[in-house]
C-alpha cells in the first residue's frame, strides 16, 4: 500500500468526507446518539489530506484530534445540520464519502425545556431525518459517491440495495458480525461493492490501513 503514499495521486481533488455520529436532541439537555468514534471517517480525511486531497472533514460529535493542518474541519450536531453543511460543500467536490453513523430518527418535537420525571411512562415521538447520502445521489453530477452500509444480516443484499437505490459508486460494507469490526474497534472487516456489483473483500485491519484500501480503490477507479 505505500506506494501510492509516495505520489500526490489526490493532488487538487476536492473531497468532503462525513464522520462521527449525530445527536438528536430531545430537550436542553438529552439527546439520541449512537456510539460511532468518527475513528474510519477521520482515517479517511487524514489520509486522504496526505495523498494530497483538499478535505473538508464534517464531524458529528467526537473526541478525536485530527493530525493534519490541510483538513478542514466542519464541527455539527445533528443530521439535519450535518445535510446542509454537507450540501453547501458537494457542488465543489470531486469525491464524497460519506462515513457518518447519521441518526435515522429524531424527536418530532424538541422540549424548550428540560423534561420533568412524572409518568413511569414516557413517550417521545420520533421523525424521520433526511437522508444525506441519497440527497446527493439524487444531485451528483461529476462527483464519485461512496457511501457504507452497516448491516447484521442479509449483508450483502443490502449493501448492494443501498448502492443502487442512492446512485452510488461504491458502497463499503461493514460487517458488524465479525471480531474487530465496528464503531468502536480500532479495526475494521470492509467488503467494497462497486456499481456493477463486484465484489472485494478485505481482511480485519486498522482503520488507518482500510482507509487507504478505499481511497486506493476510488484513486484506480474515479476516471473509469
Ligand atoms: N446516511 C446518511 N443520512 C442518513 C442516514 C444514512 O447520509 N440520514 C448514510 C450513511 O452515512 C451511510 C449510508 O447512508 O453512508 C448507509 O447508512 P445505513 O445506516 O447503513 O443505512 P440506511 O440507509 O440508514 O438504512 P438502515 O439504517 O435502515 O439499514
Ligand atoms: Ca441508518
Amino acid at each position: 500500500e505505500n506506494d501510492i503514499l509516495g505520489k500526490l495521486p489526490l493532488r487538487a481533488k476536492k473531497i468532503l468526507i462525513t464522520a462521527g455520529p449525530t445527536y438528536e436532541a430531545i430537550d436542553p439537555v438529552r439527546f439520541i446518539g449512537n456510539h460511532s468514534s468518527g475513528k474510519m471517517g477521520y482515517s479517511i480525511a487524514e489520509t486522504a489530506a496526505e495523498l494530497g486531497a483538499e478535505v473538508v472533514l464534517i464531524s458529528g460529535p467526537s473526541s478525536l484530534k485530527l493530525e493534519n493542518d490541510f483538513v478542514k474541519l466542519i464541527r455539527i450536531t445533528s443530521a439535519e445540520e450535518m445535510y446542509q453543511a454537507a450540501h453547501k460543500y458537494f457542488d465543489a467536490s470531486d469525491i464524497a464519502i460519506l462515513s457518518a453513523a447519521v441518526a435515522d430518527y429524531r424527536p418530532a418535537e424538541v422540549s424548550s425545556e428540560k423534561i420533568k420525571k412524572k409518568t413511569d411512562n414516557l413517550t417521545i415521538e420520533l421523525t424521520k431525518t433526511k437522508d444525506i447520502l441519497a440527497s446527493l445521489g439524487a444531485i451528483k453530477k461529476k462527483q464519485f459517491l461512496v457511501g457504507f452500509a452497516l448491516e447484521t444480516q442479509n449483508e450483502e443484499e443490502n449493501a448492494k440495495s443501498k448502492l443502487k437505490k442512492k446512485n452510488l459508486d461504491l458502497i463499503v460494507l461493514n460487517s458488524l458480525r465479525d471480531k474487530g469490526a465496528g464503531f468502536k474497534s480500532d479495526t475494521n472487516k470492509v467488503t467494497l461493492i462497486a456499481k456493477d456489483n463486484k465484489m472485494l473483500p478485505f481482511p480485519v485491519k486498522p482503520k488507518i490501513e482500510v482507509a487507504k484500501d478505499i481511497l486506493e480503490y476510488i484513486i484506480e477507479n474515479i476516471h473509469a
